[in-house]
């Protein structure tokens, strides 16, 4: 029989796999695109490739990471439990390493065997023990790694635009839950994305430097990052 935990892992993927093929046409407003630049902003270490390292991008959807990175990461492996979202990434990006996998099980990946691990617009959000998620990331990080997950805050609730049914449950962080599970990792930084970006997309880069990053419960999303725990 199967309990709520892989129940839910189930409904999620059933989502997804639903919603993928207008998942990328449902984002291309002006909201959607101002998140995506800041974003993209926000990732531009990724340009260097001695920074970057060897990525893994949890819950890497239609591969969305490699469309923003400018240019793509060249050493990346996406992972995702929509055998859908794959099949799009794949489609879009030839020749990437994109698998079908739950981000709470990371045996396939050694320990210490990423220079930093991923994720974007909310994946993790839609796990129920990110503690789990957690220590996969802390194990296959390496000690110098680095990690920068996008999450759904509490505000998420609130947002009209979802793409999968509202009664999906998932997370929505607090600036102080993130630090407390994210304690054992250093110089952790918590800051926010999007606060008016439903009425006014054009000020969600300025926002970003200005009130995201001293009031980040106030946003969207929730950017945690940080570094191993050398
Ligand atoms: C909001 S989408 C984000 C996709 C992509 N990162 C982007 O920026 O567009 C959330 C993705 O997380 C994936 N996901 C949710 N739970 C997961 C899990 N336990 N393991 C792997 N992927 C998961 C979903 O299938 C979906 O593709």
């Amino acid at each position: 029989m199967k309990n709520g935990f892989s129940q839910h892992v189930e409904a999620v993927r059933e989502q997804y796999d639903r919603v993928a093929p207008r998942y990328a046409s449902h984002f291309t407003d002006a909201m959607g695109k101002a998140e995506d630049r800041e974003v993209a902003r926000r990732l531009s270490w990724l340009r260097n490739e001695h920074v970057a390292g060897k990525i893994l991008d949890l819950g890497c959807g239609d591969g969305h990471l490699v469309t923003l990175a400018s240019p793509p990461p060249r050493r990346y492996v996406g992972i995702d439990i929509s055998p859908k979202m794959i099949a799009l990434a794949r489609q879009k990006h030839p020749g990437y390493d994109f698998r079908i996998g739950d981000m709470h099980n990371l045996g396939d990946f050694r320990d210490n065997s990423f220079d930093s691990v991923i994720s974007t617009f909310g994946s993790l959000s839609y796990s129920l023990a990110p503690t789990i998620v957690i220590n996969e990331i802390q194990r296959v990080l390496a000690p110098t790694g680095r990690f920068w997950l996008q999450v759904l805050s509490w505000r998420y609730f609130f947002r009209t635009s979802h793409i999968v049914n509202n009664h999906l449950d998932f997370v929505g962080y607090t600036e102080e839950r993130l630090r407390n599970l994210f304690r054992n990792f250093r110089h952790v930084r918590v800051t926010g994305i999007n606060v008016v970006g439903h009425v006014m997309p054009w000020l969600i880069g300025l926002e970003a430097r200005t009130v995201g990053r001293r009031w980040p419960n106030l946003a969207v999303y929730l950017v945690v990052e940080g570094f191993g725990n050398a």
